[in-house]
């Protein structure tokens, strides 16, 4: 009998293994649509001014095109604020801007020591900031997106900034970016491409490796699993041996309706597919957000929600059910606060997002899944069939060369040991994106400060009073070397005015 048990795992491994596994996202997007913490944005209310500025569609051509508005925070209300004070500029990412802002306490925190105007970007195609009129016109198909790029968000910001530096008479008032995530990749390569417009970049958790095969393409879930594992090696196990039973179990006449009923899920499922990539999702951004305090990020969740989870997978009986100790672990990430009736699966209700249209298109971060250290099945990166699913679903072929051609990325240091200065890349080991960001000191201006118990861009997060001592000492490295910046540019500016 056990050649033929194994040959079955083997079977539905392999059937497994030809399905491309949705693409990881960085948290903005998903929390866009799920969670809008209108509560927070009313109580930063009085801290910022909401305004529109009115943006190029394409920076890089002269054909006539209609513009779009722009939105942006600013805060203190400018009356408070004198040039040349600095001017603190967040890079938004692919969210609404509003959600950032009130998840980058940070910034607003230590805005005041340095009597610092704090400006919140929007990223294009997110939030308010809609080119066509309208997010239906804007989405509508691949001409509508293709203004939709990194290099155009950029652009809009290096604008703005001449734009509102000019209103203000502020051309001499020094700038610094910040970003987190996706938008710490667009703070830092801003920081490389327009010198002249901003001093120095803070890039929290900025994958900016994660490209071609700069990175290992295993990383992010192989971070993912040892941050399970590192828990609890039989909550490990329990998660990597579940996806057979999972795809077992779908193989039943009544295999699905009963998979549905088990997880409580709104509508029936259609294939075990929508349910591992509801899990998948659950771990990932579990890992992103295995902050030391209670937080409601994406989620509301509780301190170190990881180990939280496998508490439960672990808290039943010898010989239970692997899919209820799963059920029961993911429950910890989907129904924390217990008000949920049912799970619904489908992931974004408006339809298609913007970053799955950006990996598509030039953010192209190849991922695998390693068979020996990650608990999800096995999977090599395929990018054939990556393609494929692109042009079937956007219309529109990769470009997976165009990031590390615009922006560089191979041979790193040696480029930027050299080259360029002022920018701090922070990353938490726990956070699976860690394995595509920059470990390790490029000069004694570019650096890399790593936090070997650090989530997805904890340090951009308000302070709280459970905040551990390495948190509070990488924020103070953070100030000293922002402020070792802002330093150096009004001492140069003395003396060239002398
Ligand atoms: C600068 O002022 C002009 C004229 O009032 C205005 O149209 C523009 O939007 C302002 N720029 C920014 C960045 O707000
Ligand atoms: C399964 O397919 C039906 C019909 O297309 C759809 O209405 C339903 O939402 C799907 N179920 C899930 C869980 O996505
Ligand atoms: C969410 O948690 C509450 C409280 O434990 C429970 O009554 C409810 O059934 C849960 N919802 C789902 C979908 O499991
Ligand atoms: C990769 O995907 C292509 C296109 O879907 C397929 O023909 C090919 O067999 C796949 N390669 C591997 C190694 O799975
Ligand atoms: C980089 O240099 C800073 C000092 O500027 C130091 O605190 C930090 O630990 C170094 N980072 C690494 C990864 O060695």
């Amino acid at each position: 009998m056990k050649p033929l048990f194994v040959m079955i795992i083997f079977v539905i491994t392999a059937a497994e293994s030809a399905s491309i596994p949705h693409i990881p996202r960085f948290p903005g997007q998903s929390a866009g649509s799920r969670l809008r913490n209108h509560a927070a944005a009313t109580h930063h209310a009085s801290k910022y001014d909401t305004r529109y500025f009115h943006q190029r569609l394409d920076h890089f051509s002269f054909a006539e095109a209609p513009g779009f508005k722009q939105r942006y925070l600013v805060g203190p209300s400018a009356g408070l604020w004198t040039p040349p004070s600095p001017i603190f500029f967040y890079c938004g990412n692919e969210g609404d801007i509003e959600w950032f802002s009130d998840n980058t306490g940070f910034v607003w925190e230590i805005a005041p020591a340095f009597s610092a105007l704090v400006i919140f970007a929007e990223h294009r195609y997110y939030g308010e900031s809609m080119p066509f009129g309208s997010r239906e016109e804007a989405y509508k198909d691949a001409k509508s997106l293709s203004y939709l790029t990194t290099e155009q968000a950029i652009a809009d910001f290096a604008t703005l900034i001449i734009d509102l530096k000019r209103n203000l008479s502020a051309e001499d008032s020094p700038v610094v970016l910040f970003g987190g995530s996706y938008g710490g990749m667009l703070a830092a390569w801003m920081r490389l491409k327009y010198p002249h417009i901003a001093i120095g970049a803070l890039a929290s958790s900025a994958p900016i490796l994660q490209f071609e095969d700069i990175a290992p393409p295993e990383s992010f879930y192989d971070i993912v699993s040892s941050d399970f594992k590192r828990e609890s090696r039989n909550c490990f196990d329990v998660i990597k041996n579940s996806w057979d039973v999972l795809e077992a179990q779908g193989k039943y006449d009544d295999g699905l309706v009963k998979l549905s009923r088990k997880f409580r899920l709104c509508k029936e499922l259609n294939n075990t597919q929508q349910l591992s990539d509801w899990l998948d999702s659950a771990y990932s951004y579990l890992a992103m957000v295995d902050y030391p305090y209670a937080s409601n990020f994406l989620m509301p969740l509780p301190a170190y929600p990881i180990k939280e989870v496998c508490k439960k997978v672990d808290g039943f009986p010898d010989g239970a059910d692997f899919l209820d100790r799963i059920f029961a672990g993911a429950s910890i990430y989907y129904n924390y606060t217990g008000s949920v009736d049912c799970f619904d699966l489908e992931d974004d209700p408006h339809g298609m997002s913007g970053w799955d249209w950006q990996a598509c298109s030039e953010m192209v971060m190849p991922l695998s899944r390693s068979k020996e250290n990650s608990m999800f099945p096995a999977y090599e990166f395929n990018y054939s069939a990556f393609a494929d699913e692109c042009s079937q679903s956007y219309g529109v072929k990769p470009r997976p060369a165009w990031i590390t051609t615009e922006f560089g990325g191979h041979d790193i240091s040696k480029v930027l040991k050299k080259f360029g200065s002022n920018i701090i890349f922070s990353n938490g080991l726990l956070d699976p994106w860690s394995g595509g960001g920059v470990l390790q000191n490029i000069s004694h201006s570019i650096v890399a400060l790593v936090t070997e118990l650090g989530a997805h861009h904890i340090d951009l997060r308000a302070s709280t009073k459970d905040d551990p001592e390495w948190l509070v000492e990488l924020r103070e490295m953070e100030i000293k070397l922002i402020k070792g910046w802002i330093d150096d540019y009004f001492q140069e500016r003395a003396s060239y005015s002398l």
